[in-house]
């Protein structure tokens, strides 16, 4: 898969902090790419210098072959943005504002009609083009956000804390939007967050950025399992009593990477959810299988794990 968007050892230095430190990624077409992170990590930073918006101190972001830095206003026309604070006309109507994005655009006048309808109705807006801006909820104006976005029909898009401000029920609302746009659009996806669990739900790839440092890249899965030495499940098994027999039962099972006795408590990580092969294994050696529970890694297991290595 091509890249769409290279960044080669970015860095941008603030009097004495460095925001953003040699930061590498490729991200390819039609990715959702999740870009996460605590408050202050560099998020922001790091975007702003995608999108040609803030200079970096050095290295080098190249969008579809185009340089962020060098040439912006290329950049500009294939990147739609939403910030974290939206900023719209709030005492003009929703239309007004699409349309002076798209005149901003230079998106041909007998398409523009057809352009905001179409926007509108995708984010579920369908009847709100008279209406004032300052008229909508918080939730809406991030939808009317995301519209904006698609009047110019961009090839990629890049949001920044998108879920911020948002009710449980909202996000997830908001979320499967974005997703159902990348996936129909074919459009490449930034989303940058603080709010694990959210981002989880709809990006094929995750950052974790700390102190300016990208600490770990991948798949979700991938990354479970190099930040747990391999295993994604933890069962902990409880038995009347723990012998050596039992112990070498369950290590002898495929698929689980370690155990550890804790008095009556044989904790034994894995690769899969291996509870009928473990209580056999119990059983099989004589022992009294008490209870077992299973735990699986949660991308926030993850992250913690991560961002305490920095
Ligand atoms: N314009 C600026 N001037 C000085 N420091 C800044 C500026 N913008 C951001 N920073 C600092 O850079 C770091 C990263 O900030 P930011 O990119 O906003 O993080 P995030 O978006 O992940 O919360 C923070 O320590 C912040 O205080
Ligand atoms: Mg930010």
């Amino acid at each position: 898969m091509p890249a769409v968007i290279e960044i080669k050892d970015l860095t941008k230095t603030y009097d004495n902090i460095t925001a953003v430190n040699k930061l590498n990624l490729e991200i390819g077409e039609s990715e959702i790419f999740g870009f996460l992170g605590p408050n202050g990590a560099g998020k922001t930073t790091a975007i702003l210098m995608l999108l040609g918006l803030t200079e970096p101190t050095s290295g080098t972001v190249s969008i579809c072959g185009f340089n962020a830095t060098r040439e912006p206003l290329q950049v500009k026309r294939i990147t739609g943005y939403v910030p974290e604070k939206v900023g719209f006309y709030e005492d003009l109507t929703v239309h007004y504002n699409l349309l002076y994005t798209a005149w901003l655009n230079n998106i041909p006048e007998q398409q523009i009609e057809d352009r905001i309808k179409t926007a509108l109705k995708t984010v579920g807006l369908p009847n709100a083009a008279n209406r004032k801006v300052q008229q909508l909820s918080h939730g809406m104006k991030q939808r009317l956000a995301i519209a904006d976005v698609l009047v110019k029909n961009p090839r990629i898009v890049i949001l920044d804390e998108p879920t911020s401000g948002i009710d449980p029920e909202g996000v997830v609302q908001l979320l499967e939007l974005i997703r159902k746009i990348a996936q129909e659009q074919g459009m490449t996806v930034i989303l940058s967050s603080h709010q694990l669990p959210q981002v989880q739900r709809i990006c094929t790839r995750v950052g974790i950025l700390s102190k300016g440092k990208m600490i770990a890249e991948g798949p979700l899965d991938q990354l479970g399992r190099k930040a747990f030495g391999g295993s994604e499940f933890r069962v902990e098994v409880q038995v009347s009593e723990v012998t050596s027999i039992i112990i070498d039962a369950i290590k002898s099972i495929s698929g689980v990477t370690s155990t550890e006795a804790l008095g009556k408590d044989i904790i034994v990580n894995c690769e899969r959810d291996l509870r009928p092969q473990i209580a056999k294994a119990v059983i099989d050696n004589n022992g009294q299988l008490i209870q077992m529970k299973i735990q699986s890694y949660s991308l926030e297991d993850i992250y913690l794990k991560y961002s305490g290595e920095v």
